[in-house]
């Protein structure tokens, strides 16, 4: 029996001695009485000495060079889960990946050459401050759409014309916008971008491939729209819409707006090295939060880079 159960067991007997206070009369019984009264303090304290002692023992044997599960017992954990959109960029890439594209991940500080020059942005052009960009003070820009990585996966897969006739990345990533910020408008958001190459590359082709990433996302077939769009960067440009999953209480009469895309201009193409006269592209990009936030019914943007715990216990 370790030393605080002994004492533990003096103070139980202790207990029982108080029955005989009964028998006692006068002066006899208020000399037992206080003499039991200053032993009970005396246990009570010496067991809170003990568990004083036997705490901050069990604390200096914490040995801080030691493999992390000697140490484990010790404390109690609570293992965290997954962020929400951890979880669906997982998916996402996944989707993709198993369509044959290979996922690179986007910069979180980029330039002005990714983000507009190598995108075909003339030179001062208005359309450069359609983007509400940030700037650093050093002039670089946190991307403001994923398409910042075109450029790069354009130059970085180029091999795979020769050696299989295509390009096909998609590009996962954060991005940044100063927006006023609501419901519905974050200033940091994540998007997904896709870009594929080939001599025959073409619009139904595009349209074939997001089109099945959505089915494959929301486990069922959809219909899509698309409408005629600008983007310096695609040449035709298109919005592209889906209709609202039935699965997410759509009735096939609401559209929802999810990104756009186009052939891939030549210019852009021109500035990454690939031939426009021989090859062709289609590229797409469209928010990833959206569409997390269609799926799990979420109706505030705000609250995935909120740090919440209560929503984060969510999921
Ligand atoms: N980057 C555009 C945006 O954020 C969306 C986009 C449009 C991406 C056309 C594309 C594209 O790849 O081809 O508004």
């Amino acid at each position: 029996m370790g030393r605080i159960e002994e004492l533990k067991l003096e103070l139980k007997n202790l207990g029982r001695e108080y029955a005989k206070i009964k028998t006692l009369e006068g002066p006899e019984r208020k000399a037992f009485g206080e003499k039991l009264n200053a032993k009970k303090s005396e246990l009570l304290q010496k067991i809170k000495e003990a568990e004083d002692s036997a705490e901050s023992e069990s604390l200096e044997s914490l040995d801080l060079t030691a493999p992390f599960s000697e140490n484990a017992p010790k404390f109690e954990f609570k293992k965290g889960t997954k962020h929400p959109l951890s979880t669906e960029l997982d998916l996402v890439a996944k989707i993709y990946r198993e369509m044959g594209f290979s996922v690179i991940e986007a910069c979180q500080l980029d330039d002005e050459f990714h983000m507009f020059d190598s995108l075909n942005f003339p030179k001062e052009h208005p359309a450069r401050d359609g983007y509400d960009t940030f700037r650093t003070e050093e002039g670089f820009i946190p991307p403001a759409h994923t398409s910042t990585m075109q450029y790069r996966a354009l130059t970085r897969f180029k091999s795979d014309l020769e050696k299989y006739g295509q390009i096909a990345v998609v590009v996962p990533g954060r991005v940044f916008r100063n927006e006023d910020v609501d419901a519905t408008h974050e200033h940091t958001f994540y998007q997904c971008e896709g870009v594929f190459v080939s001599k025959t590359a073409n619009l139904g082709q595009l349209l074939a491939v997001w089109k099945n990433f959505f089915e494959t996302y929301y486990g069922q077939s959809l219909n899509i729209k698309t409408q005629p769009g600008f983007f310096p960067f695609t040449e035709p440009s298109l919005e592209f819409q889906i209709e609202k999953p039935s699965a997410l209480g759509g009735k096939g009469d609401g559209w929802l707006e999810m990104g756009g895309c186009g052939m891939i201009h030549p210019n852009v193409l021109k500035t990454a090295g690939i031939d426009p006269e021989v090859y062709k592209g289609f590229a797409w990009g469209g928010g990833i939060d959206r569409l997390v936030m269609l799926k799990y019914g979420i109706n505030d943007v705000r609250y995935f880079e909120s740090g919440k715990l209560e929503f984060l216990k969510e999921f």
